[in-house]
């Protein structure tokens, strides 16, 4: 298969451990399990290593050196994710454990003050649950409504059905980038335009999309923005919520803690300036610091780059997939959405997924089976669970081959046995 893109995979796998020679079963590892977690590359292991040898401290609090070299690498890093993302400020950056706690925490702090009885925040019912829960919790603790806004035949987001949703009382539309079940990639821009007519807020959770494509919150002009570093190459543990500096200036803190505050009193206590206000307590330092160097490693190879070489990778598997007889692919096909996400999920005629996933395992391949956290999103097309392969800039063409060449014999032998 030709194509005009760089091929990413030549010039990148070496810098993985666990991608490069490495084996599964006696067999060579097929890791398509990249919207789960990504792998890590050397430098970023080294980071987390370098920091534990060599500098361990407390962050923000001693006077030492150890503790003031951990501080500049701590807050570079909240830089360069300020930067990634084009925010304002790095003010705006608050580091959390994942961006299920970065939708927590607005949903608690921002939802807690602002949302009364009557008021509506609307989702989609592509979430994954970490989208869902959170505002399910402060709808019963706030009296406030929440709708869902449907996908269309094609497995996009129904636009139409957004704009007849959002209304004066809208006050906060919370959605998903990419899927990570459907893979289609929702239009933010023209999204955030509708919403902003009615003065309703935007949170984008970037999960899907932050290692895939250059993200620009400015040009996007969301609200909100929530990631998580093990999604991007980083390790697992920390993540961070991004929100515009007023936004942030409003909300009362989340957690409470040492690190957010000001000046404690018995009786009272005052705050610490952003981002500190929302860090109680030690963060995961060599985590965060490593994060960073995640963010510069995506950088270097071009998020530019990462989405044309995953372009042709997406279509290529497209392509095996669509020529499995019983299978079925949930999601537009990148021929109809071309900036859809480099991942499948997919059904097969009665088949359980989790039978494809485990003897896949077998051969060497990872795949995700279940209901990828999404289980609204199944119970609306009548399955339990689906099987998805996800693709990283560090797969080959040679990988989906031998995916889909193993994927038929694993069909094949388990109707022979059904
Ligand atoms: N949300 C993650 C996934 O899609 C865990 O697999």
């Amino acid at each position: 298969m030709k194509s005009e893109s760089r091929n990413l995979a030549e010039i990148t796998r070496n810098d993985f451990p666990l991608i490069r020679n490495s084996e599964l079963n006696s067999k060579k590892l097929i890791y398509l399990d990249h919207a789960a977690t990504s792998q890590k590359p050397k430098e970023v292991i080294d980071t987390i290593n370098e920091y534990y040898s060599t500098y361990n401290a407390n962050v923000h609090r001693g006077a030492h050196q150890l503790s003031a070299r951990a501080t500049e690498a701590f807050e570079l890093s909240r830089e360069i994710t300020s930067n990634f993302i084009n925010a304002y400020s790095s003010k705006e950056i608050v580091f959390t454990r994942n961006a299920t706690e970065a939708i927590n925490l607005v949903a608690r702090s921002w939802g807690d003050k602002e949302l009364n009885k009557g008021d509506e925040i609307l989702l989609t019912i592509m979430e994954h649950h970490s989208n869902i829960v959170p505002w399910q919790l402060i709808a019963k603790r706030t009296g406030c409504i929440l709708r869902y806004v449907g996908v269309t035949e094609n497995g996009e987001i129904d636009f139409e059905d957004l704009t007849n949703k959002l209304n004066k009382n809208t006050r906060l539309l919370s959605l998903v980038h990419i899927s990570n079940a459907l893979g289609c990639c929702n239009p933010i821009q023209k999204i955030t335009e509708h919403a902003h007519k009615y003065h309703t807020l935007v949170l984008l959770d970037a999960c899907q999309s932050l290692a895939h494509q250059p993200i620009d919150i400015r040009s996007l002009n969301i609200d909100f923005l929530t990631g998580s570093s093990h999604k991007l190459c980083g390790p697992t543990g920390v993540g961070f919520l991004w929100a515009r500096e007023e936004i942030l200036e409003s909300m009362p803190p989340f957690l409470g803690g040492g690190e957010m505050i000001q000046d404690v009193s018995l009786n009272e206590t005052t705050w610490a300036d952003l981002p500190h206000k929302f860090e109680a307590g030690t963060p995961a330092i060599g985590e965060a610091i490593a994060m960073g160097k995640a963010l510069r490693y995506l950088e270097r190879i071009g998020l530019n780059n990462i989405q044309e070489w995953e372009k042709v990778l997406t279509k290529y598997l497209f392509e095996n997939l669509n020529s499995i007889e019983g299978l079925k692919i949930l999601g537009p096909n990148p021929e109809k959405q071309p900036s859809r996400g480099a991942l499948a999920t997919f059904t097969v005629n009665n088949i359980h997924a989790n039978d494809i996933a485990e003897l896949l395992d077998i051969s060497g391949i990872c795949i995700r089976s279940g209901h990828h956290c999404c289980q609204p999103l199944h119970k609306h097309y009548g399955l339990n669970s689906t099987s998805r392969a996800s693709l990283s800039f560090t797969s080959t063409l040679q990988e989906i081959d031998q995916f889909a060449t193993e994927l038929k014999s694993t069909i094949d032998f388990l109707k022979r046995h059904s």
